[in-house]
């Protein structure tokens, strides 16, 4: 089998279209947040989601000390939420979000995003080493809200999009195989 490459991996999995979520958590000094678009549902009974973040990121750190942290799930129109909260050196989340509706989680004390596709909070069930990321494996304790109309921010191929397809002109990766390339 040979290896795969960082370029393969990347140009394949950017392939899967995905949502974009940001993650809250509260510590004692502040509130944190980071865009996280490795977010899937796991199991619904019970409820159990998945949340994978990168060990290098600084909330890494926070979400091993803390187990109660929120998710909003964004819609189209925050792509500006979805940068402010990749931005390496970026400020707490409580100063990104100060301009735009937001409030606390009951169940989590993490901040909840408003006018998104959906939030929830959970609680880290299990903890699962996975490379250079960890699985946060969380259950869901409450539904803070489900909007009913609207569309989701959407993310392939590097770019946000808010439609299925791709947004800029990928260039196609071989795949060695010359029925397809
Ligand atoms: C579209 C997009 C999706 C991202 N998804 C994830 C993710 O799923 N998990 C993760 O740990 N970081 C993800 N990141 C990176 C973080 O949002 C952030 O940029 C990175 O952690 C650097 O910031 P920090 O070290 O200050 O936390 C994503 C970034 C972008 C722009």
């Amino acid at each position: 089998m040979t290896a795969v490459s960082v370029e393969q991996y990347k140009a394949a999995l950017g392939r899967f279209a995905s949502g974009v979520t940001v993650l809250s958590v509260r510590d004692e000094l502040d509130d944190h947040g980071i865009t996280v678009t490795a977010f899937a549902s796991v199991s619904l009974d019970p409820p159990l989601v998945l949340a994978s973040v990168a060990r290098a990121s600084y909330l890494h750190e926070v979400l091993l000390r803390r187990d109660l942290w929120a998710v909003s799930v964004l819609a189209a129109g925050q792509r500006s939420i979805a940068t402010r909260f990749s931005e390496i050196g970026r400020p707490s989340a409580r100063l990104l979000l100060a301009d735009l509706p937001h409030r606390r989680g009951p169940s989590t004390d993490a901040l909840i995003i408003e006018d998104g596709m959906a939030a929830l909070e959970c609680r880290t069930e299990q903890r699962v080493d996975a490379g250079d990321h960890t699985l946060l494996i969380g259950r869901v304790l409450d539904v803070a809200y489900v909007a009913d109309r609207g569309a989701p921010l959407l993310h392939v191929t590097g770019a946000y999009t808010t439609s299925a397809t791709t947004p800029k002109a990928a260039s196609r990766t071989s795949t060695g195989d010359p029925w397809l390339d």
